[in-house]
């Protein structure tokens, strides 16, 4: 007999899993990451393979992850291995849940260091050093402040205190009224900052960059990149969403929740698009400006609009939200399995995951300045472990997930986790997981082994 609960908590209502998973979805991706990598790799057709491996491989897998989560109830470690012992499998599974925490600790190095600087924007647009600011004063600043290593420690410091200090009282109890009201927020100001970029007379210009395809313009480095976007912007591959799943009733239906919390994550992603590109193209500045663009860009558009301000302010601020509870959801899967295996306190487990990913950060932020020498095949510990774990380390837990999902484990435990009946919705899942999601990732794979 399967658990009905997990140890660690449960979500409070169906509600509460779609707000916790939506929160971790949403966040640096969709705003600081998606904009810049579809930038750099050309736009339109990049777009539309995100589009494509949104839907082909990200729902299934995301499916997958909460089935798995929900059925084993217990970090992803545990969880692999219990599932894989229950089919009369070899234990070797459970290294999924290894690779999934190696590749947590990775994320969250470089993401609480991008977070940061969003926190440091807060304060910069409160400030109204935007204010009549142009491009070049405003990127000027930038360069100027990622170039200070005791500016990003200290931020970096705040951000990973503020998540241990969500993980170490349990994610199920405070996560839920916080994304209940901010995420709508966040929203909301997308769509005006959108309404302002059609104001700029260069909205179609961004509008064709992001939605008119040129194939030409796509390598097989940007076909994995945007199937890498896919998986870093849904959360998956790595078991956060394992274990989000595993704090879900059984009642709930994982298809239903699974469709919304992907539309609303992809939906996120185009508006930022939409807000970010036209303001580059009125400004005549490049797409492809690398990790600052997101930084480089907005502000402008806040010093220039009425109230820009104020809006500025509430924008970083919500941004820093949303970056808070995509956070917390890549601490909580190491800290599970220390508080299930070595049987530490919730508190000690969070402390010691967070100080470990704090010192991983500290690299990462080095890697922008006085480590700006040290690369490796030609790139710092900050874009690094952004190019490894994205395109690389996610894809292939994704892979391993789908092989596990949909060959390991048995087709009635499946049927029955989802609960769906055994119609064209379960066996157009099962086709996704069994043959489209891991050969997909396969030839994306292999196509670009051509780049290295
Ligand atoms: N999806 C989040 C974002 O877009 C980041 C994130 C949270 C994440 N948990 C994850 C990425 C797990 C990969 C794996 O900002």
């Amino acid at each position: 007999m399967a658990a009905t609960t997990s140890i660690h908590g449960m979500w409070s209502s169906r509600l509460a899993f779609i707000l916790a998973a939506t929160g971790s979805a949403v966040g640096l991706g969709n705003i600081w990451r998606f904009p810049y990598t579809a930038g750099e790799y050309g736009g339109g057709a990049f777009v539309l393979v995100y589009l494509i491996c949104v839907a082909a491989i990200g729902i299934p897998i995301m499916m997958a992850e909460i089935m798995l989560g929900r059925r084993g109830r217990q970090s992803p470690i545990n969880t692999m291995l219990a599932l894989a012992r229950q089919e009369g499998r070899t234990e070797a599974w459970q290294l999924l849940g290894w690779l999934g925490i190696v590749c947590g600790f990775l994320i969250l190095s470089f993401y609480s260091v991008i977070a940061g600087w969003t926190m440091a924007y807060v304060v910069r647009a409160a400030a109204g050093v935007f204010h009549g600011a142009d491009a070049a004063v405003i990127a000027a600043a930038f360069d100027g402040f990622v170039a200070d290593p005791e500016r990003l420690l200290a931020w970096h410091t705040i951000f990973m205190v503020m998540v241990v200090l969500v993980v170490a009282r349990g994610v199920a109890s405070g996560l839920e009224r916080a994304v209940r009201f901010l995420m709508p927020a966040l929203f909301v100001l997308l769509v005006a900052l959108v309404g302002y970029a059609m104001t700029t007379d260069h909205f179609a210009a961004g509008l064709s960059f992001l939605f008119r395809p040129d194939f030409s313009k796509l390598s097989g480095e940007g076909i994995l990149s945007a199937m890498g976007q896919a998986f870093f912007s849904l959360s998956l591959g790595m078991g956060a969403i394992m274990i989000y799943g595993s704090y879900l009733n059984s009642q709930a239906s994982i298809a239903r929740n699974t469709v919304i919390i992907a539309g609303l994550d992809t939906l996120v992603a185009l508006l930022a698009g939409l807000a970010i590109f036209p303001i580059v193209f009125a400004q005549g500045l490049a797409p492809e400006q690398g990790t600052g663009l997101v930084f480089k860009v907005l502000p402008i558009a806040f010093g220039q609009m009425p109230g820009g301000q104020l809006f500025g302010t509430v924008f970083f601020l919500l941004l820093v939200f949303a970056a808070w509870t995509s956070a917390i959801s890549l601490l909580e899967p190491m800290v599970a399995w220390l508080v299930e295996n070595l049987s530490l306190g919730r508190v000690r487990a969070s402390v010691l995951a967070g100080m470990t990913v704090w010192l991983l950060g500290v690299a990462c932020l080095l890697s922008l300045n006085v480590w700006s020498e040290i690369t490796v095949f030609g790139l710092g510990f900050l874009a690094l472990f952004d190019f490894l774990t994205a395109n690389i380390l996610l894809p292939l837990g994704g892979l391993l997930i789908a092989v596990f999902a949909g060959w390991v484990l048995s087709r009635a435990a499946s049927v029955d986790e989802f609960a769906m009946g055994e119609g064209l919705g379960y066996r157009l899942w099962r086709l996704l997981i069994r043959f489209v999601a891991p050969i997909a990732v396969a030839i994306v794979f292999l196509h670009a082994i051509q780049v290295f």
